[in-house]
């Protein structure tokens, strides 16, 4: 994974989509007279994370089993106000000539069992290489803040953990991401409720 080619085709796929990101708001934001996208966060997977991964899925830890099996070394995380703004942005990042959808995972209107919310694309862009061109994937996760908020929660204190209060702490996250899904509800229909005075005023 110290491989310097590997690293640059990878920050290519971030840059590339960040910039596509970056467009997408900007028409969002335009259309709509309000900021869309609050941020943007990118990663390339670590090879020790990795290789848990690999050896969770029982697979052999080589390079090429990493590229097959991880759809996520690259990693977008998109955050945004409102549950629909979500769905605008995959639907224009779905709508981009040059990103081919690989599979999409609705955590909102399917909830992992932890509680999880967020939408996910994994996607793959043509990357022109040493006058080969290659298939390069990534996975973009859309959420609101409120579900951003949950998992980094999730992510510090149960996420992959095992211990007992663990499991106990799990019961009571779960019952927050109930909160939240209501919460988006009902910020959403205080957004619209606004709009739909402000269109009456002018
Ligand atoms: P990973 O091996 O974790 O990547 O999972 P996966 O390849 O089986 O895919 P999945 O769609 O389950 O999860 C993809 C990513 O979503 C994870 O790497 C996490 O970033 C996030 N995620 C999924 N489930 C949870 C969860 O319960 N809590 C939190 N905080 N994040 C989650
Ligand atoms: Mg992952």
């Amino acid at each position: 994974m110290e491989n310097p080619d590997f690293l640059l085709r990878k920050n290519w796929v971030i840059s590339y989509l960040e910039w596509k990101l970056k467009f997408i708001d900007m028409e969002l934001s335009t259309e709509y007279n309000r900021t869309v996208t609050q941020k943007v966060e990118s990663r390339i997977k670590s090879a020790e994370s990795i290789t848990r991964k690999l050896q969770r899925k029982g697979c052999e830890v080589t390079f090429d089993k990493a590229l097959e099996k991880c759809s996520d070394i690259v990693g977008i995380r998109v955050v945004c106000l409102y549950s629909d703004d979500v769905y605008k942005i995959a639907d224009l990042l779905k709508q981009q000539k040059d990103l081919e959808l690989i599979k999409e995972k609705d955590y909102i209107k399917n909830p992992k069992k932890s509680g999880y919310q967020s939408l996910h694309l994994i996607v793959e862009v043509p990357f022109t290489y040493k006058r080969t061109v290659e298939k390069q994937r990534a996975e973009i996760q859309i959420r609101t803040v409120a579900m951003d908020f949950w998992a980094g929660v999730d992510n510090q204190i149960c996420y992959k953990k095992r211990e007992e209060e663990v499991k106990r702490a799990e019961g009571e996250l779960k019952q927050y991401s109930d909160v939240i899904a209501q919460m988006d509800k009902q910020m959403l229909e205080l957004r619209k409720k606004v709009e739909k005075i402000r269109s009456f005023t002018g």
